[in-house]
């Protein structure tokens, strides 16, 4: 299911074809490195922020790697101390055993799908790692379908939800509470993550996270990678509701239909309204 043209060629990267890898779609740079990943030893002080793609993680992550800095924490960065900061799209099955055993903190992010589909789909513009989006409506035929890198939204979701069940260190964020409450979220995540931070330094944070301080942030913006070309930000709209710009009356429609298939048996609330 290769492009074939990754060896021997100069470029850097290239936009490969998706394939089914033990019933998830994925491209290579996933499944080239699934040995790795698997034996990837976790220490018990790491921090997991996971999320489907295009859900707020790298917003989450820099809000967290604020919190923790005052302890000392650093970026994810195999080689160094604890306490590590560790980002991943992984479906929960696909977890590395060792955090589990380990009892690791794992934040997961999630977002109204509405606005995740249309998020992703300019990131899949420019990122060029990624297979070429396409046109909008075969796009969102994709998502519905799962047919995208990391798969289905709905199974990530409703299984990262479901390990709730038999795994309490893991807390949940909403994007949209992050919107409209940041601070409470700051708070929610300190609880979780057994800090005390002052109000001020809680402040202090929410303030700098805001989109427009770190749109202009090289260190958080995703423009100094040169796994992007820059036809798209990665920090794009940074807005609740930005699907509404995209989807017809029909495919609108067609979506709450499958949604409402899709999570029937799941137990996470989520309103895709907004
Ligand atoms: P949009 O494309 O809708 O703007 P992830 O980091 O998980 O890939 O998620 C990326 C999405 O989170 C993008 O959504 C990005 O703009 C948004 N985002 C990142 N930082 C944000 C912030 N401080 N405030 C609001 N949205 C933010």
């Amino acid at each position: 299911a290769r492009s074939g043209n990754r060896k021997g060629s100069v470029k850097p990267f290239f936009r490969d074809e998706l394939f089914e890898f033990k019933g998830i779609w994925m491209n290579h740079y996933f499944t080239d490195n699934w040995d790795n990943v698997q034996s990837f030893q976790a220490k018990p002080d790491d921090i997991v922020i996971s999320s489907f793609p295009r859900s707020g993680s790298t917003w989450t992550s820099y809000i967290t790697d604020l919190l923790c800095a005052y302890t000392g924490v650093q970026h994810a960065n195999f080689l160094l101390n604890s306490p590590r900061l560790v980002k991943t799209h992984l479906p929960v099955q696909f977890m590395p055993k060792s955090f589990w055993e380990k009892n690791c903190k794992i934040v997961y992010v999630a977002r109204n799908p509405k606005d995740v589909v249309v998020s992703y789909y300019h990131l899949e513009q420019t990122l060029l790692l990624h297979p070429e989006p396409g046109d909008w409506s075969s796009y969102f035929q994709r998502f519905l379908q799962g047919k995208m890198v990391y798969g289905s939204w709905f199974d990530h979701v409703t299984n990262w939800w479901k390990k709730k069940e038999t795994y309490s260190n893991l807390h949940f964020v909403f994007y949209e509470d992050l919107v409209k409450d940041t601070k409470r979220e700051i708070d929610r995540l300190c609880s979780f993550l057994d800090l005390f931070r002052s109000s001020e330094e809680k402040d202090r944070i929410a303030a700098k996270v805001q989109f427009d301080q770190m749109k202009t942030n090289p260190s958080v913006n995703f423009t100094t990678v040169s796994a992007f070309d820059s036809t798209h930000d990665f920090l794009r709209k940074g807005k609740v509701g930005n699907w509404k710009n995209y989807f017809t009356v029909a495919q609108n429609e067609e979506f709450d239909k499958d949604f409402e298939k899709k999570m029937k048996n799941t137990t996470l609330e989520f309103c895709t309204a907004l």
